[in-house]
């Protein structure tokens, strides 16, 4: 090949590479922290469909510390995104990023956790009072009379809060009719295994009464439950959960955990993807659903939530490729 033919088609090469640079989109993802294991597979599936889609992903993560969040958004505004997507430490906090963004024109997506501000551009998460809903109904159909003891999350995460409405709806009328027996309501500090460990300690160690049902928000929760919960009761308690996390799919094959509510992260992680990516590119974008809690009324997508147990997890789960057999059955 001739030199300056050579020199052409590297010229080319450069000029394409320069102006994709140029021109691709930059899309901010601001995570609170890897606290679950769900979270590192939000980050893939959301990075690579960005990615996919000829944008350009930044992620930052503020491992659980609020004004840290408020930093690193401030932070990804400067590095020039177009759009930020937030999974917020702190639902009222992170409106303060959203104040941010708007002075600088920067569109913002809530993932996951609703943010307490009406100037989001979308809310993309799950049906979460059907969550909580879920766990209870799959509890009381179990044992419909019975001592119950609930564990939630932190207030400070919107979605606790709605696991608690969706919950309460179905255990109110059964606490009043005596049916169930609340003996004790948990909300950890954090969404971590640790803490529910430690309470479920103390629990066990003070209390007169035994749990026949322990209503765990999440699977971490569930899990510090069960490591608490003495040997004589293991497989006796009814215990829900949340995530599908690997390690909550093994308890429920071994008989350890009751259920856990299955929250399939590819459509979410890919719609908020291309929705960030067409906000990023000027245009506007509208949600199947307007959300409203408290005073706050966002355009929403709410996915539906599937409840997995012993009798259903090959068809779900395993079918869907988020588990294999192999890592959940104990060899
Ligand atoms: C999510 C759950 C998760 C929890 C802890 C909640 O906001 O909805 O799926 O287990 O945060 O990370």
């Amino acid at each position: 090949m001739k030199p300056r033919l050579l020199i052409r088609i590297a010229a080319l090469i450069l000029w394409s590479a320069s102006t994709h640079q140029l021109f691709s989109q930059k899309v901010g993802f601001l995570l609170d922290g890897y606290l679950t294991d769900r979270w590192y597979l939000d980050q893939k599936l959301f990075m690579d469909k960005v990615k996919e889609l000829g944008g350009e992903p930044l992620l930052e993560v503020a491992h659980g510390d609020t004004l840290e969040q408020l930093r690193l958004g401030k932070k990804l505004i400067d590095d020039g995104v177009k759009v930020l997507v937030i999974v917020p430490t702190d639902s009222r906090q992170a409106a303060r990023i959203v104040v941010v963004a708007k002075t600088a024109n920067v569109p913002v997506i809530a993932y996951d956790r609703l943010i307490m501000s009406n100037n989001l551009s979308l809310y993309v998460s799950y049906n979460n009072e059907k969550v909580g809903s879920m766990q209870a109904q799959y509890a009381v159909s179990k044992i419909p009379n019975g001592n119950y003891l609930l564990f939630n999350g932190p207030v400070s995460d919107n979605n606790a809060v709605q696991f608690s409405v969706g919950q309460r709806k179905i255990l109110d009328p059964k606490i009043r009719s005596k049916n169930v027996k609340l003996i004790g309501d948990f909300v950890m500090s954090d969404w971590g295994e640790l803490g529910a460990m430690t309470k479920m300690d103390e629990f066990m160690s003070s209390s007169q009464e035994k749990p026949n049902v322990v209503i765990a928000a999440n699977d971490a929760l569930a899990n510090g439950v069960i490591q608490s919960l003495p040997n004589d009761l293991i497989g006796k308690v009814i215990i829900t959960g949340q995530d599908a996390d690997i390690a909550a799919l093994k308890n429920i094959v071994s008989g350890k955990q009751s259920m856990t509510i299955y929250k399939p992260i590819k459509p979410l992680a890919e719609m908020a993807a291309e929705m960030a990516i067409k906000l990023a590119k000027g245009e506007t974008v509208k949600g199947a659903t307007k959300m409203s809690s408290g005073n706050i009324t966002v355009n929403a997508v709410l996915l539906d939530p599937v409840v997995v147990d012993k009798d259903n997890y090959k068809e779900t789960v395993v079918k869907d490729g988020h588990a294999a057999l192999d890592e959940i059955i104990e060899k």
